[in-house]
């Protein structure tokens, strides 16, 4: 029987990790200056936190979620997004009671969504994401669209689009829902089934339908930013303020809602608008969620944050062309000529790496010719080489490849050598 990865996963070959971990270290750079600092919760979580908080007419809890019974009965589900775990634990934890607030967090692990299988869209995934809890300043939404966009520009995007909206407040919603029920309810019956329910239980997630994406009443639809009230409208305008003082570059699309209910004022996503970038071309969204905090059991405290999954950014850089960090090429490669060499390699590489010196050596039992070529291939940038002269003498063959110079080197001396080349 031969065993293939689950659909809608894969596996990252040693090939492939270098890149991702440039990206990691980026994001953890870029979090650091805006300082915002990791947490990291479980993979999986109750059922219920995210049916509440995600929303129970949404896509994600309705079709995408793996949820299964543990022994004890308890329903758990693996975790398909990180906003509501994360606010779980700043409740569970009481984070709400430190000093320093807004607590501005920040994840990076799996996600998982049984989703139909496509370029950029996984069913497992990683995603990096940060929460800041505890502010309804406009200057904090700026802040945390800022460090998205931080992100994708160190790792060299250029092709990018920031779109913007506002969901309003609670009261603007409500009108908002009510101007969508007159406008869909007359039809609603040349829509699919999932819309049909949506229209009592929650027309906005109408707006989000992929099967319906296409029906006519969908581009006439009334937007939510004509029902805006007037402290949703200001608190709009402030962060459209702070963005500009940022210099970022934004649009504002008032059909933009999120996929997700926890939403409110405002929301975003960036786009990758390179060719050739494929259909899915959102890269990351977000958006505040004041209110969650109260849904799930826990103090007022209003947050925003985003997310965006690895794969797509690092398929957005193979669409720009942008190569990130080359796979690490090994400080020296030791070629053993006989057996009593062989042995004297084993202590030399242990030495070696001790020294922090990234080393290797043949463990095939290859001929000389075969070893050198084997060092050169992996990219050593020194080759020492060890044969019966070389153990009676007391002194390797140090080969500096790029240099193409070599010498001989006494064995306690190969370590400083290697680390300074002269
Ligand atoms: P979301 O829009 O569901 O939001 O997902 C955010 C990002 O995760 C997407 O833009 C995309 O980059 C990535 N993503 C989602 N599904 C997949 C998939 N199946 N395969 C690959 N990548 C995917 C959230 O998850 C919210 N928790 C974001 C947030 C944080 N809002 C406030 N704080």
């Amino acid at each position: 029987m031969m065993f293939k990865v689950p659909r809608g996963t894969k596996d990252l070959l040693p090939g492939e990790t270098g890149n991702w971990q440039a990206v990691e270290s980026l994001i953890r750079e870029t979090c650091r200056v805006y300082r915002y600092e990791e947490i990291r919760t479980p993979v999986f979580e109750q059922t219920e936190l995210f049916t509440r908080s995600v929303g129970d007419t949404t896509d994600i809890v309705q079709k995408e979620m793996y949820t299964f019974q543990d022994r004890g009965g308890r329903s758990l589900t693996l975790r398909p997004e990180g906003t509501a775990p994360v606010v779980r634990a700043f409740v569970e934890h009481k984070l709400f009671g430190q000093p320093d607030q807004p607590v501005k967090l920040y994840y990076m692990g799996p996600m998982f969504r049984y989703e139909r299988q496509q370029a950029g869209r996984y069913r497992q995934f990683v995603q990096f994401g940060v929460e800041a809890i505890g502010s309804d300043s406009p200057a904090i939404d700026a802040e945390v669209i800022s460090l998205a966009m931080d992100v994708y520009r160190r790792a060299g995007l250029e092709n990018l689009k920031l779109v913007i909206n506002s969901l309003g407040d609670k009261e603007t919603r409500n009108a908002h829902r009510e101007a969508l029920i007159r406008h869909f309810e007359p039809s609603i019956g040349e829509f699919c089934s999932d819309c049909q329910k949506r229209l009592e239980k929650n027309p906005l997630r109408i707006l989000d339908c992929k099967v319906d994406r296409d029906h006519p009443l969908m581009k006439t639809a009334p937007a939510l930013t004509d029902y805006l009230n007037e402290s949703s409208a200001q608190y709009f305008a402030e962060v459209k303020e702070a963005l500009d003082m940022l210099g970022i570059p934004y649009e504002v699309d008032p059909n933009l809602v999120r996929g997700l209910d926890y939403y409110n004022h405002t929301a975003f996503e960036i786009m990758s608008t390179a060719d050739g970038f494929g259909a899915i071309t959102t890269l990351c969204g977000g958006g505040r969620y004041n209110g969650l905090s109260e849904e799930i059991g826990g103090p007022e405290a209003p947050g925003i944050g985003f997310a965006m999954s690895i794969e797509r950014l690092l398929m957005a850089l193979d669409a720009e062309g942008v190569k990130l960090g080359d796979s690490e090429k090994p400080d020296a490669f030791i070629v053993a000529l006989d057996e009593p060499s062989r042995l004297e390699a084993v202590r030399l590489l242990g030495e070696l790496r001790s020294a922090g010196i990234a080393a290797d050596m043949d463990y095939l039992g290859r001929k000389m010719k075969a070893q050198m070529k084997a060092a050169d291939r992996i990219g050593a940038k020194f080759v020492i080489m060890i044969g019966e002269n070389e153990l009676e003498q007391g002194a390797a063959t140090v080969k500096n490849m790029e240099a193409g110079t070599q010498e001989a080197v006494p064995f306690r001396e190969i370590a400083a050598a290697v680390k300074q080349p002269s």
